[in-house]
């Protein structure tokens, strides 16, 4: 072990020796670096929060705090609706489409909300949902749209496809004739435009020992990179001559520094860096401090060089494979066993340190991904050094789960 993980490990241990885990952290300096850094990458622009990846109220009012971040990128709108009634900092944007007609009402009957929550529109179709809602909603305002753009890659004419399937509207004759489509209905209010490119931005470019693989990553990315910001530029020209836009967002933690350098893009939506999760190790442009942990109670040593833990299957969303499973972080030394993973109830890990463990002793895991270790546990223990300065609690804590 590092000196430097070695000091982490005492510093996390002494701050809550009073604590009975599982629980979960956020080491504030850590996460303040990772701010940091993810804005100076942004290089002035700002960076739209993606609440997603946080969960948590009080962990997003203190990064929105911070220089370089506005707004919110919400998941859903009753997030949004939420969020918005609790007093949130900004605007939000709701990042992916509703199908929640309730939702919609709620939105279109409360002016304070619609003055500052814009929808993720598509098509047709969604346009038309939000139009009936406000027929049917007694003193409806206008209703803030943005829409999606298709960011994947299409090459070998169309048999090779790389990026999330998410919007239709991939052209600047796509995006234009849904912007006139939107203009032209009179409860609605165009507001921005989104392209955000998962294949880059979300995929780590530099994976632990796999070399090859690695490099049909980054020649991936840099043929996407460059399709997507000539076909971006001409999007948001397009777009931009049916009516005005507030805000152009692009990109995610992984690829802040190279979707800011594009002068159409005006925002950086991105939240994942904040908590650096073991997903976002494996990037060449830039490297975060682990930031969310998770301790798990040692409960039985089954023998030599194993230890197991109570809990610990906290698995990430996505393609199911081993990169979706939690790491063990602290001590260093540790490692999952192949065959049983991190378990329902158990986790036995492996390694020399376990060796040096005794019942009761704790270890530390750092989730696959950010905001989703928020829907295991109810509060996030805030550390300073070597205290807990709060105890704040998680989406989940406040009784929010939404998606
Ligand atoms: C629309 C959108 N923007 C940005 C992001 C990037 O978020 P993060 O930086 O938390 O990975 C995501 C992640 O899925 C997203 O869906």
């Amino acid at each position: 072990m590092t000196p430097a993980a070695a000091g982490d490990l005492r510093r996390y241990n002494a701050a809550t020796a009073h604590l009975e885990p599982p629980f979960a952290i956020v080491d504030l300096a850590a996460m303040a670096a990772n701010a940091a850094s993810m804005t100076r990458r942004a290089a002035g622009k700002p960076i739209r929060l993606a609440s997603k990846s946080v969960r948590c109220r009080a962990v997003i009012s203190q990064v929105l705090a911070m220089d370089g971040f506005r707004g919110i990128m919400a998941y859903t709108l009753p997030e949004a609706l939420w969020l918005a009634g609790t007093g949130a900092d900004g605007d939000i944007l709701v990042a992916y489409p509703t199908a929640d007609a309730g939702a919609l009402g709620r939105l279109a009957g409360d002016p304070a909300a619609a003055a500052v929550i814009t929808v993720m529109v598509d098509c047709a179709e969604h346009l038309d949902m939000i139009e009936k809602v406000i027929a049917d909603t007694a003193a409806a305002g206008p209703v803030r749209v943005c829409i999606d753009i298709d960011t994947s890659y299409i090459a070998a004419r169309g048999r090779l496809r790389v990026g999330a399937r998410r919007s239709p509207v991939r052209t600047p004759a796509d995006a234009a004739a849904l912007a006139t489509d939107i203009v032209s209905r009179p409860g609605l209010r165009l507001a921005g435009l989104m392209a955000y490119e998962g294949q880059i931005a979300g995929v780590g470019d530099n994976p632990a020992g796999r070399p090859l693989y690695g490099r049909v990553i980054r020649y991936m990315q840099r043929r996407s990179g460059a399709e997507l910001a000539i076909r971006r530029a001409a999007i948001v020209a397009a777009v931009r001559a049916v009516a005005p836009l507030e805000f152009v967002n692009g990109g995610g933690t992984g690829s802040v520094e190279k979707t800011t350098a594009e002068a159409a893009v005006t925002e950086i939506g991105a939240g994942s860096g904040l908590y650096q999760p073991g997903l976002f190790d494996s990037y060449r442009g830039f490297t975060g401090r682990p930031a969310a942990l998770f301790a798990l109670p040692v409960v039985r040593r089954p023998g030599p060089g194993v230890v197991t833990a109570l809990g610990g299957g906290y698995l990430a969303s996505g393609a199911a494979n081993a990169t979706r499973l939690p790491g063990p972080f602290l001590p260093a030394g540790l490692r999952l066993d192949k065959d049983e993973g991190a378990g329902e109830v158990q986790t036995p890990l492996l390694g020399p340190a376990a060796d040096g463990l005794r019942i009761g002793d704790r270890v530390w895991l750092r989730h696959a991904k950010a905001g989703e270790l928020c829907e295991r546990f109810a509060q996030l223990h805030l550390i300073e050094g070597d205290v807990i300065t709060a105890t704040v609690p998680t989406y989940r804590g406040e009784g929010q789960t939404f998606a």
